[in-house]
């Protein structure tokens, strides 16, 4: 059996592009460049294809989660700080009606109480937190399963 296509847009919001010196205790070791690695791998597996994109700007995640409408079929997010803040995300992603998946290194719920919010958990599918770089590859392995629900 042939499977349909999939393309997932990977985003990531900003400080991420300093993962690997960025709080390692919180963040963990491992680079962008290494998740992104990691995130190509189960795609490889999962037959899907993964496109990764980093801003520290909203405005251009906006723009990013636009672009999205009419190339890929779901988002992967890790909107950093903009989680717990960004309307204009929110609204974005609900704008293009994408399956979106929602994903944290850490878990915000042990933390900040200021992190215990997200704008962005209400148009998502679903959120896995928690659980370092692992959370990237559960997000995926979630929305590519949720997406081939879907088709059939
Ligand atoms: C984060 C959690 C956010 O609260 C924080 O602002 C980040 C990273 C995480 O992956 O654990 O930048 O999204």
């Amino acid at each position: 059996m042939t499977l349909p296509p999939i393309s997932i847009l990977v985003v990531h919001g900003p400080n991420l592009n300093l993962l690997g010196q960025r709080e390692p205790g919180i963040y963990g070791s491992l680079s962008l460049a290494d998740i992104n690695r990691l995130l190509e791998l189960e795609a490889t597996k999962l037959q899907v294809g993964v496109f990764p994109v980093q801003s520290n700007h909203e405005g251009v995640l906006v723009d990013k989660i636009h672009s999205a409408l009419g190339d890929y079929q779901g988002i992967l997010i890790n909107a950093g700080a903009y989680t717990h803040t960004s309307v204009a995300l929110r609204d974005a992603i609900a704008g293009v009606n994408l399956p979106t998946v929602e994903v944290h290194l850490s878990n915000i719920y042990r933390r900040e109480e200021f992190r215990h919010h997200s704008y962005i958990a209400p148009v998502a599918i679903g959120q896995i937190s928690g659980f370092g770089a692992q959370s990237y590859v559960l997000g995926l392995q979630a929305l590519v399963h949720h997406l081939r629900e879907k088709s059939v």
